[in-house]
């Protein structure tokens, strides 16, 4: 066995807090090396690898839940008051546990508007919707935590069972045109396969606490969207311009327009050398395609 691969393994306990699209994802790869992994989850489960955790309702989990935890990846958003769920419910619990590490999935979304430009780790976030000033927040409580934190920021997340062809089967697709605005996007996949890179090989690259994992290519809503028409081999509507389409949006889908900006994840795959599995949207709706 290699060096890199006895990093994570059989004598390893993840907890995965809140185990939605990312969170089952990463929960169904990472069994296959062998670990324990225990996913929480806000209904009762009949999977005997769930358990209750609900921070609205105060349900946390029963103390042997933890019981030899070593690892944990938190894909839980802030709550209606901007706090985090998990720090506000189990950080002393967590404190008193022996962790190797701890994942936090955060939001690029915390770097604001750049009216299209680069932004990386280096960038001081600047936060313009309400929503990323709490996770700037959230991010900022667990750094703060003194728990070993690893706080990855992801854009548009999309991968199997949740891409645009859901989108439009389901004839819920509105073809968008507004001129000059791309869009980060991240295949789950790779979020996935990106922390199990980072874990495996933790004892030689160099630490960094916050980590974007974004594609190569920032691309904008319609380009993504005509994509999906060929690959279905059907024809795209025609295009509503930005300024029309504005006037019948919720506030929460207008504020997705609000902000432009490309993800560089230059830090995760060139400094600390993760190679993307799918490194632009086509490669990316391609495999949502074939497992649609
Ligand atoms: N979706 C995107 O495009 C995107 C982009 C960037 C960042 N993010 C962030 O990345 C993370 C993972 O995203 P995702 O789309 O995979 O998430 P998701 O599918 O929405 O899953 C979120 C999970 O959090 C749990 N949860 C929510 N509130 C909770 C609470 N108060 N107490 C306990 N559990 C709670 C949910 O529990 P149940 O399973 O019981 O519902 C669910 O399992 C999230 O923080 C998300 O905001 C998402």
């Amino acid at each position: 066995m290699t060096k890199t691969a006895s990093l994570i393994g059989n004598k390893n306990k993840f907890l995965i807090l809140g185990c939605g699209y990312s969170g089952s994802f990463f929960a169904k790869t990472i069994r296959k090396f062998g670990c324990t992994v225990l996913t929480s989850s806000r209904s009762v489960s009949k999977n005997p690898n769930s358990f209750l955790f609900n921070s609205e309702t105060g349900k946390v989990p029963d103390k042997e839940i933890f019981d030899g935890v070593t690892h944990i990846l938190s894909c839980i958003p802030p709550d209606k008051n901007g706090n985090d769920p998990v720090l506000e419910s189990l950080q002393s619990k967590l404190q008193n546990l022996s962790l190797e590490w701890v994942g936090y999935l955060s939001t690029t979304g915390v770097y604001g508007n750049t009216g299209g430009g680069w932004v990386s780790e280096i960038d001081q976030p600047n936060p313009y919707q309400k929503r990323s000033r709490h996770r700037l927040n959230c991010e900022k409580k667990w750094i703060e935590s003194s728990l070993p934190v690893q706080i990855f920021r992801l854009p548009g997340i999309y991968g199997p069972g949740r891409s645009t062809f859901e989108a439009i089967k389901n004839q819920k697709i509105r073809v968008i045109l507004k001129k000059a605005q791309v869009f980060s996007r991240i295949h789950v996949a790779d979020i996935t396969h990106a922390i199990i890179y980072l874990l495996q090989n933790k004892d030689s690259l160099k630490f960094h606490q916050i980590i974007n994992i974004a594609d190569d290519e920032p691309s904008s809503q319609i380009e993504v969207i005509q994509y999906s028409y060929d690959l279905m081999g059907l024809k795209m509507p025609n295009p509503i311009l930005f300024e029309d389409a504005k006037k019948e949006m919720s506030p929460i889908a207008q504020s997705f327009w609000m902000e432009n900006r490309r993800v560089s994840n230059k830090l995760l795959c060139e400094t600390l050398g993760y190679e993307l599995i799918y490194k632009n949207y086509k490669l990316g709706l391609k495999n949502c395609f074939l497992n649609s």
